[in-house]
C-alpha cells in the first residue's frame, strides 16, 4: 500500500465504496446536504491530494490553481463540465467519471419523463388529489401517444442509444443527430414527435435548444432534457410553452440549477420537472460510487484510472472505454 494521502470528499455517497477510500487515505468527507461553499473548498485545496466531487462543485482553475499538491480529481458523474479539465490536464492530474453505470437508468427516466409529460401524469394526478376526478369522460386529460411517434435523439452516444432501443419497442421512427452521423439538427427537430437531449454541455451545445431550434419543433411536439440544463435557453423554451409553440417538455435538468421555486419557466404550461434524478436509483448511484472510488484509487496510486477523461493528457493511462 502506498503512503496516506489527503482526500476531500465533497458529500457522502450511497453505499459503503468510501470505505475503502478511508482505509488506504486520510480522507475528509463533508457532512453537509448542500455543497460545500467555495470558501471551504478553496479552504481545503492547499492540502489536498485527491478531490472526489460532485456535478454541483465547481473545480475550475482558480480550485485547481489554489491546489498545489493535487494528483486526482475524480468526478461523481459521467459529465464533467464542472471541471476544467483542461487546466488540471495541463498540470497531468487525471480526471475521472462514471460512464456506462448510469446509462440505463438515465434512459429509463427518459422515457418516464416521455411518457409523463405526453399523457400529462402529473396533472392527472393533481386532479384527482384535488378531488375533481367526477367522471369518466371521454374528452377528459387527452394527450399524446409515444407509441409510434417519430422521436429525435440529439446526441447519440451511450445514452442516446439506450433510449434509442428502447423506444424501438414503442414502435417508434428514431431520428437521430451526433458528432459524426444521423441527420442535420434542423431536420430533426422539424420532423420530431419527441426531442430528446443527450449530449454534454460543451461551448458548442450551450444553448443549442433557444428560439431558432424551438421555432423549428412541431406545435404537436415535446421536448425533453435529461442532460444538462443549459442545452436548453430557459427564457425562450418558457416562451414556447406560453406561446404554444411546442406541446410541452420534461426537463429533468435546468437552468438555473436547482430551478427555485419561483422561477418564471415554472409557471409556464405543459411542463414536467423532476430534480435532476436520472441516475438516482439505489443500485446505478452505488455503482457511481465504487467507479469514482476506483478513479481516485488509481490516480492517488498513480495508475491509470479506470474511467478517465482526459486520457491523452497523460503519458501513464490508457485509452478511455467507448
Ligand atoms: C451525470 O452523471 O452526469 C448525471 O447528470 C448525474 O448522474
Amino acid at each position: 500500500m502506498g503512503a496516506q494521502a489527503r482526500v476531500f470528499v465533497t458529500r457522502r455517497l450511497p453505499g459503503h465504496a468510501l470505505e475503502r477510500l478511508e482505509a488506504e487515505h486520510d480522507v475528509e468527507v463533508w457532512a453537509g446536504r448542500l455543497p460545500p461553499p467555495r470558501g471551504e473548498l478553496l479552504a481545503r485545496a492547499t492540502e489536498i491530494e485527491g478531490l472526489l466531487s460532485l456535478l454541483t462543485d465547481p473545480v475550475d482553475g482558480e480550485l485547481i490553481g489554489a491546489a498545489p499538491r493535487l494528483r486526482a480529481i475524480s468526478n461523481y458523474a459521467v459529465g464533467v463540465d464542472n471541471v476544467d479539465v483542461e487546466a488540471a490536464s495541463a498540470r497531468g492530474i487525471p480526471v475521472g467519471n462514471t460512464p456506462e453505470v448510469l446509462t440505463e437508468s438515465t434512459a429509463d427516466l427518459a422515457l418516464a419523463l416521455m411518457l409523463g409529460v405526453a399523457r400529462r401524469l402529473s396533472e392527472g394526478e393533481a386532479f384527482v388529489r384535488a378531488g375533481e376526478w367526477a367522471t369518466w369522460e371521454p374528452g377528459l386529460m387527452l394527450g399524446r401517444d409515444l407509441h409510434g411517434a417519430t422521436v429525435g435523439i440529439v446526441g447519440y452516444g451511450r445514452i442516446g442509444n439506450a433510449v434509442g432501443r428502447r423506444l424501438e419497442g414503442f414502435g417508434c421512427e428514431l431520428l437521430t443527430t451526433g458528432r459524426s452521423a444521423g441527420v442535420p439538427l434542423e431536420e430533426l427537430l422539424e420532423r420530431s414527435d419527441f426531442v430528446t437531449l443527450h449530449c454534454p454541455l460543451t461551448p458548442e451545445t450551450r444553448g443549442l435548444i433557444g428560439d431558432e431550434a424551438l421555432a423549428r419543433m412541431k406545435p404537436t411536439a415535446y421536448l425533453v432534457n435529461t442532460a444538462r440544463g443549459p442545452l436548453v435557453d430557459s427564457d425562450a423554451l418558457a416562451r414556447a410553452l406560453h406561446e404554444g409553440s411546442i406541446a410541452g417538455a420534461a426537463l429533468d435538468v435546468t437552468d438555473p440549477e436547482p430551478l427555485p421555486g419561483d422561477h418564471s419557466l415554472l409557471a409556464a404550461p405543459n411542463l414536467l420537472v423532476v430534480p435532476h434524478v436520472a441516475s438516482a436509483t439505489h443500485a446505478t448511484r452505488g455503482r457511481m460510487a465504487d467507479i469514482a472510488v476506483d478513479n481516485l484509487l488509481a490516480g492517488l496510486a498513480g495508475r491509470p484510472m479506470p474511467h478517465s477523461v482526459n486520457a491523452e493528457a497523460l503519458p501513464r493511462a490508457t485509452p478511455q472505454a467507448p
